[in-house]
């Protein structure tokens, strides 16, 4: 089984640099890193949340971790013009060894495709000096609630988290973030929950963001396919699902994801 749900096709690669632009205005609505001057970001990808961080806080030197070479390539493209705030690595975040210590770190959409969310916390708090900030972000998949009648959607998530588990993810870690932070030694642990909830008094919201749900699901559609989580009938009950979605006005779609904050003693 492909052990990466979303796969690393170029349409993904570009799904995510549109992703991290749509959601940063939730995403960093409450990130901090202002008196932050070396970042550790595990999980980089195509380094769409680096260019966010960049941007927001032209202090920051940043050391880029992903596990795969290809993600890494196509940062290194998105991210021309920044080389002197950067540096990537190839590495598994889960045994992350760097000769260099950090204030700050950030890690996104990550954890829950991380068959050891534990020991990868763990690594990088060894990584960080005292007094460091640390800002996780994840998923919350049992939180998605859609109605009336949505039954294909439904059992669309359902399948892409039984999958998700399958190989060894974590589709619902975002509720998991505040006792792994704590089991794993971290201090002043908080967390916030943030993401969408609409109904007929959002309907320019649901308009907004409906296409990026979309997106979203389908891009674990290969491997659904794939490996029989899904067939083309449930695909295209999925698609009426959201021009339904789109249509009706009493429709409501609520999820949300996790993010917490904390610091090292
Ligand atoms: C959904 S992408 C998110 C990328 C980026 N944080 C963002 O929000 O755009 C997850 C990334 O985590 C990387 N990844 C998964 N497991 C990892 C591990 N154990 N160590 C390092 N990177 C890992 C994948 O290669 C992928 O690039």
């Amino acid at each position: 089984m492909d052990s990466y749900l979303h796969g690393f096709s170029a349409e993904e690669q570009n799904r995510l640099q549109e992703q991290a632009d749509i959601l940063a205005p939730m995403v960093f609505k409450r990130v901090d890193f202002s008196t932050s001057t070396k970042l550790l970001e595990v999980g980089s990808g195509v380094g769409a949340q680096t260019l966010q961080l960049l941007t927001r806080f032209p202090h920051l030197h940043i050391t880029c971790v992903d596990r795969s070479s290809k993600q890494l390539k196509e940062a290194k493209k998105a991210l021309i013009g920044f080389e002197s705030r950067l540096s990537f690595l190839e590495q598994d975040g889960c045994k992350l060894a760097i000769d260099e210590r950090f204030d700050a770190a950030f890690v996104c959409w990550t954890l829950e495709h991380v068959s050891e969310p534990r020991q990868l916390l763990a690594r990088l708090r060894e990584h960080l000096i005292p007094g460091s900030k640390v800002y996780l972000t994840e998923v919350f998949n049992a939180s998605f609630y859609v109605s009336p009648g949505y039954d294909g959607l439904e059992k669309y998530l359902a399948n892409m988290s039984a999958y998700q588990k399958k190989i060894g993810g974590h589709p619902d870690i975002g509720i998991e973030l505040g006792n792994l932070l704590v089991e794993t030694g971290f201090a002043n642990v908080e967390t916030v929950f943030d993401g969408f909830y609409f109904d007929k008094r959002k309907t320019e919201s649901k308009k907004k963001y409906l296409p990026y749900w979309k997106e979203l699901l389908k891009s674990a559609s290969h491997n659904l396919l794939n490996f029989g989580y899904c067939d083309s009938q449930l695909l295209i009950e999925v698609e009426n699902d959201f021009e339904k979605l789109a249509e009706d006005e009493n429709a409501i779609f609520f999820y949300q994801f996790v993010q917490a904050k904390a610091t090292i003693h």
